[in-house]
């Protein structure tokens, strides 16, 4: 155990997968792999999570309490606002201010960008990002990265492309964003005109020396792929119904591109799927999408152990 690294994780928050660097964020991966080889202790217990879920979600609500029962601590919380004093007119930050009191944690998913950052600045305790409008998912893009780490290896030599909505997902802008941090050979962006990754994002990947480019269509990049990262239109987000109509169909990734693509290629998608990801494509050996779900349990028990301060008791 290094721990002036763990040091840096305790207490801390996390709004954008920006705040690690990659020291962090390799230290995080082995833990991650010492809870998939050796299993779980309860490092954790008498910790009591909060999760505050103003949006949808299945896998990152879930997983983050399958972490924290698995390390012995216990979860308190809500998953829409259906229920709550929210319902009521309660105002987001006097809910965080109230779970605060009761928690050591607070997971936090909401549709306004920024929300985590501001329930960071009222809480004293952590806060994690687990979604906050079209802006970030950051622990999403550790669990993404990770499985490329696990089953890729070194993530300089490899070619990405990312297919799909890449205005409106967040989680495109979390994992183009540890990108940053870990360079790849090159990153396609593949979309639709319609939606393109934002100029912001963009410009600010080149800035940090990571060599993109964007393309309209995947068969000009496919035999080049060696992870493919595909993403669901976030229909919820657009603005306007009628600019969801025009793009609605506008690709579909199916085991067609299997005859085509190298033959170590892996396909990620944060989930849900709806129809850009077919199901034909489930039984090939290129779909690691429920793998790298799975591993949502580990990382962010490994992230919720480092925060809480529970490192020690695992290796003793
Ligand atoms: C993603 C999200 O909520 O941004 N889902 C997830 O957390 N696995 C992606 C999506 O909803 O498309």
């Amino acid at each position: 155990m290094n721990s002036s690294i763990a040091s840096r994780f305790k207490g801390r928050d996390v709004i954008s997968v920006l705040d690690f660097s990659k020291e962090d964020i390799e230290y995080l991966f082995k833990l991650t792999d010492h809870y998939l080889s050796n299993g779980y202790k309860e490092v954790l217990r008498g910790k009591v999570m909060a999760v505050a879920f103003f949006e949808p979600s299945t896998r990152t609500r879930l997983s983050f309490e399958a972490a924290m029962s698995r390390l012995g601590g216990s979860v308190i919380g809500f998953s829409s606002e259906e229920g709550t004093s929210v319902a009521k007119g309660e105002k987001f930050i006097d809910t965080i201010r109230m779970l605060d009191s009761y928690a050591d944690v607070i997971v936090v998913r909401h549709r306004y960008e920024g929300s985590a950052k501001l329930a960071a600045e009222v809480a004293e305790h952590p806060v994690i990002n687990a979604g906050d409008g079209r802006n970030e998912h950051p622990t999403q893009a550790l669990l993404d990265l990770y499985t490329i780490y696990r089953l890729r290896g070194d993530v300089s030599s490899l070619v990405i492309g990312l297919i799909g909505d890449l205005k409106y997902a967040r989680v495109v802008n979390s994992f183009l964003y540890i990108l940053t941090i870990f360079k790849p050979k090159k990153v396609y962006l593949i979309s639709h005109p319609l939606l393109r990754l934002r100029e912001d994002v963009r410009r600010f990947v080149e800035s940090r020396n990571v060599k993109v480019e964007e393309v309209f269509d995947i068969n000009e990049v496919l035999s080049e792929l060696d992870v493919l990262y595909v993403t669901r239109i976030q229909k919820e987000r657009f603005p306007d119904p009628l600019e969801y109509e025009k793009v609605k169909n506008a690709y579909r990734v199916t085991a067609e591109i299997t005859k085509r693509c190298k033959d170590d290629l892996i396909i990620l998608h944060p989930l849900p799927r709806v129809d850009e990801l077919d199901r034909s494509l489930d039984n090939t050996k290129h779909a690691v999408y429920f793998k790298q779900a799975s591993f949502g349990v580990p990382l962010r028990a490994a992230l919720l152990t480092l925060i809480l301060g529970g490192v020690e008791g695992v290796y003793t």
